[in-house]
């Protein structure tokens, strides 16, 4: 496995890589790496000849200073992990390897619109367009491949997708299924900083998602499966709710006149022990009832 830190050495060992006919697997993260994280490289190993993963915490998609301070930075364990994985390449820059002119923001960014206007990106503004500012930068180092996301970060991959399709970046993006704990809480980076007791009421998290698949297979309207959802994380007093939605999973817009058999994205975003936590999933509308 080797370990690049400059954007030319990135670029020359991932053009390298295709010179030789590989299909490169990119796996964008920003380290604390877990089994979510894990399952990408498992997917790109896979479907791709090298998986090259890439460790950054990106500061311009934090809104926060005292968030960004608190994300947990564990690079060599998370290269212990990558190794375990099978990856071939790893990417580990400087913020100003990435940003020259930090903390000034570069002085072309990306903006997004679109899918990522709801939910986060209307409660983290700026959060999208850091993201996708440095998702584009890194696609741009890595060259055309494959790139896998965790659907864990549903609305992220839209985002993705979005801006890929709208910029004509050859890149293939691949969605992949979120890992959770065997109780079912979604493994998250963010996890480490919950108590025991924090952990039992972002479990509320996974019982919404559950009861709001229920509702959507009995034929509630989607008002009624958000509701269902919201209360059921309501209920736990350690948790804030910020939202519960269903969504239409490519516009990530509420469907007005949904039929049965559409498929929705059902959505949550929650505060608990001042620790952001999302989850979602797939649910089909069954028939009226
Ligand atoms: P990070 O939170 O490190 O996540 C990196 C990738 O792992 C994302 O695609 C995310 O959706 C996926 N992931 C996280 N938890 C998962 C889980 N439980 N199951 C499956 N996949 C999971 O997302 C980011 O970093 C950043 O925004 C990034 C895209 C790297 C840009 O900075």
């Amino acid at each position: 496995m080797e370990v690049l830190s400059t954007r030319a050495e990135w670029r020359a060992a991932t053009d390298a890589a295709r010179a030789a006919s590989h299909r490169v697997g990119f796996v964008p993260t920003m380290g604390a790496l877990h089994l979510g994280h894990r399952s990408l490289f498992d997917a790109a190993r896979e479907r791709c000849d090298v998986v090259a993963a890439s460790i950054f915490v990106n500061p311009i998609q934090f809104g926060d200073a005292c968030d960004l301070e608190h994300y947990p930075r564990t690079l060599a364990d998370d290269l212990a992990m990558c190794e375990a994985a099978g990856c071939d390449l790893v990417f580990t820059p400087s913020v100003t390897e990435i940003y020259p002119s930090f903390p000034e923001l570069p002085a072309t960014t990306i903006t997004t619109g679109g899918v990522a206007l709801g939910y986060e990106g209307a409660d983290r503004p700026g959060h999208f367009d850091g993201m996708a500012t440095v998702v584009e930068l890194l696609f741009n180092l890595t060259g055309p491949c494959t790139s896998f996301f965790g659907e864990k970060d549903f609305q992220q991959l839209c985002v993705v997708r979005q801006m890929v399709r709208d910029l004509a970046i050859q890149v293939d993006v691949v969605g992949c299924p979120t890992v959770r704990e065997p109780d079912g809480l979604a493994l998250s980076s963010r996890n480490v900083q919950l108590s025991r007791d924090g952990h039992r009421v972002a479990l509320s998290l996974h019982r919404a998602l559950c009861v709001g698949a229920e509702a959507a297979e009995v034929g509630r309207t989607v008002d009624e499966i958000a509701s269902a959802m919201a209360r059921v994380v309501e209920a736990e007093s350690g948790a804030r709710l910020f939202y519960a939605a269903v969504v239409d999973p490519l516009t990530m817009v509420v469907p007005v006149d949904a039929d049965p058999g559409d498929e929705v994205r059902l959505l949550l975003a929650a505060e608990v022990e001042g620790v952001r936590l999302l989850d979602n999933a797939g649910a089909v509308l069954g028939p009226a009832s």
